[in-house]
């Protein structure tokens, strides 16, 4: 075995994986205001930015050849209807259409839920004390014609309501959005690893969990389930969610449907090399770029990742 490894020049020939800027989405904040910056602390590196902000980062990753971003919005006007998340004039409203404006090129997608916009901050609407399925579907709907309007490329709900992916579909081709594309969440677990990110936008469940509709990390049949009926009502491309711990369910995933499918590395997986690294027990560099490679040879096509802008960058200094 050792003569195929035995040189650079040969080891790069017989590479199988190889990281592009072309897979990199990179996830970002969105608060009002003008020249606002508030970093997260348990995110470094990461701060929740305005509008003007916004334009301005997207402007530099795609110059580091990153060719899309992931917009959240994070806000402190929050009802038990999360009327803040399809408001004309809102939060990711505003930074998309700012983003657009900055980097008209730049594949603006944007995450499609409620939790950071109710004051339960559940990801649908309650009802009888639990969240309830389809009274939720027409305000992501909603939501997502609201996005496609201030000018998204793509839409992602990340609710995990049954149903919503065909509720989208069908609301967007109703308001003449025929051309904006469907990232669905499709196998989302209830995760430990979404800690940072919940700190950043707010959204952690003021009671109970998401158990009740985010999936059983024990659960890996149950994803190739999710992710086809997520294509059977009008997904253009899939997602499994969170990406380092699931490199069973990409696989699966990837092999059930030729659709092109993204794994959201997400904030926990993000945070935890971050922390190793600031302690020097890890090389921050050579860690993060494994790992991305090991989702990307589990067969992701696009990589959702707060390393989008260092991986950029590592990639053109190492040629890959
Ligand atoms: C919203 C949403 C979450 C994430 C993406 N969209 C949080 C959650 O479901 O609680 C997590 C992303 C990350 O941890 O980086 N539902």
């Amino acid at each position: 075995m050792r003569r195929l490894r035995s040189g650079a020049t040969i080891r790069r020939m017989v590479r199988e994986t190889r990281l592009s800027p072309d897979r990199l989405v990179l996830p970002l904040f969105a608060i009002a205001g003008r020249d606002a910056r508030v970093p997260i602390d348990s995110l470094p590196g990461h701060a929740r930015l305005s509008p003007d902000l916004l334009a301005a980062t997207a402007r530099r990753a795609w110059d580091l050849g990153v060719p899309s971003v992931l917009l959240f919005g994070v806000t402190d006007q929050k009802d038990a209807v999360g009327s803040a998340a399809y408001e004309t004039g809102g939060v990711v409203q505003t930074a998309i259409a700012a983003i657009k404006d900055a980097v008209p090129e730049m594949l603006v997608v944007t995450d499609v839920c409620l939790c950071g916009y109710t004051d339960h901050g559940h990801c649908g609407v309650i009802a009888d004390g639990t969240v309830h399925n389809d009274l939720s579907l027409e305000l992501l709907a909603r939501t997502a014609i609201s996005h496609a309007e201030a000018g998204a490329d793509v839409v992602a709900p990340s609710d995990m309501m049954d149903g919503r992916v065909g509720a989208i579909r069908a609301g967007l081709d109703a308001e003449g959005h025929e051309d904006t594309a469907i990232m669905a969440y499709s196998a989302k677990y209830a995760s430990a690893f979404y800690g940072p990110f919940r700190d950043a936008a707010g959204s952690a469940p003021g009671f109970g969990d998401r158990r009740g509709y985010q999936m059983d990390p024990a659960n890996g049949r149950e994803a190739v389930r999710e992710t086809l009926l997520d294509v059977a009502e009008g997904a253009d491309m899939v997602m499994v969610k969170p990406a380092a711990a699931y490199l069973d369910v990409i696989a699966g995933v990837r092999a059930a449907t030729s659709l092109p499918l993204a794994a959201y590395h997400v904030s926990g997986e993000y945070a935890m090399l971050k922390a190793a690294a600031d302690r020097g027990w890890l090389d921050e560099r050579q860690a993060a770029t494994e790992v991305l490679t090991g989702i990307a040879r589990a067969g992701a096509d696009l990589l959702i990742t707060y390393f989008a802008e260092d991986a950029a960058r590592w990639i053109a200094e190492e040629g890959a």
